[in-house]
């Protein structure tokens, strides 16, 4: 099987380069978290979603099959499952095992090649259930295959991802959504609840170190893909805990004065001045109805005994 997938055209985004160079031309420099995802990037964050001491994934996984018969009813029958970001993970199957009765599902990507080999997958697994892959960035609106005014539209947003976004692009994103699913539609989101900072330091500080190749990695995928010349080695990891804004910091640490170009750009680092690369909000359920309230009324919440993780559905405020 070879599924074909078109990226939609008008949902396009700004160039790597651009965003690149904008963020490391900030006086705090920053560097896009969506690049961390190249193919080495990909595993090695799937190695962190094994980790001891990264407890999101698995606790998301129980929460899952804990309650997956409740969330099937919470979701009804003969809808339209709008998956944002990738669609391969366990948590996916088990819903796509746990609801036969699925109209259609709609894995969304930004990476036509990554929908591709998943789609093929689901497809020779899935067979009676009908899979249509959309080529998009999910942050902006795109077409869904089966209008929502047509069959009752759930998008799923698992993983805490909606932790990675700026309070702000989180309420826009929420916007989109809501927009996106219409009147009668839905959101399943899995997020990050607050929690105690040694458990989220080492849960962003793991021991073996594989969060740290997976930050410094941004700077190889850079310097790949860009003409970059990033000494990765004079680059150390640094994960921190900011109160004031509830989240998880990762930044790369220049362990030296050093000057790095970037295609026709030359950027000087002082040592000890850092690279802003990743935000993992936490949230508390009242913190997270407050930026989620504008667009969408919870209905269901189900949260692991140990109160790390919470999964929420949420029904579209759309009119
Ligand atoms: C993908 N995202 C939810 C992860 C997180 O926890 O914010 C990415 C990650 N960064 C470091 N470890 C994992």
């Amino acid at each position: 099987m070879d599924t074909a997938v078109q990226v939609q055209e008008k949902n396009r985004t700004t160039s790597m380069t651009e965003e690149i160079l904008s963020g490391l031309q900030k006086s705090q420099k920053t560097l896009p978290s969506k690049y961390f995802y190249d193919k080495r990037g990909s595993e090695l964050f799937e190695h962190i979603c094994d980790l001891d001491e990264y407890y999101l994934t698995r606790t998301e996984l129980e929460i899952m099959c804990n309650n997956i018969s409740e969330i099937h009813r919470a979701l009804g029958e003969k809808i339209q499952l709008v998956e944002l970001g990738s669609g391969s993970s366990k948590k996916t199957r088990l819903l796509l095992d746990e609801i036969p009765n699925l109209k259609v599902y709609v894995p969304v990507d930004i990476s036509g090649k990554f929908l591709r080999e998943t789609v093929d997958e689901l497809k020779s697994e899935f067979p009676h259930i009908d899979i249509e892959p959309v080529g998009a960035d999910y942050t902006r609106p795109f077409d869904l295959p089966c209008p929502p005014d047509k069959v009752r539209t759930v998008a799923y947003f698992p993983g805490s991802t909606i932790g990675n976004f700026t309070k702000e692009k989180a309420a826009d994103f929420l916007q989109q959504v809501s927009n996106l699913v219409g009147q009668n539609g839905a959101l399943l989101i899995g997020f990050d609840l607050i929690k105690s900072e040694d458990v989220l330091l080492a849960a962003y500080n793991d021991s073996q170190g594989v969060t740290a190749a997976f930050n410094k990695n941004i700077l190889t995928h850079i310097n790949r893909k860009l003409r970059a010349d990033f000494d990765v080695d004079q680059f150390e990891h640094r994960a921190i805990f900011n109160r004031d804004k509830s989240r998880i910091e990762m930044h790369l640490i220049s362990l030296k004065d050093q000057l790095v170009h970037v295609e026709d750009e030359a950027f000087n680092f002082k040592q000890g001045e850092s690279i802003h690369t990743e935000n993992s909000h936490k949230y508390s359920q009242e913190s997270f109805r407050a930026i989620a309230d504008p667009y969408f009324t919870p209905v269901a919440t189900w949260i692991d005994s140990d109160r790390k993780f919470c999964i929420q559905l949420l029904e579209s405020n759309s009119e």
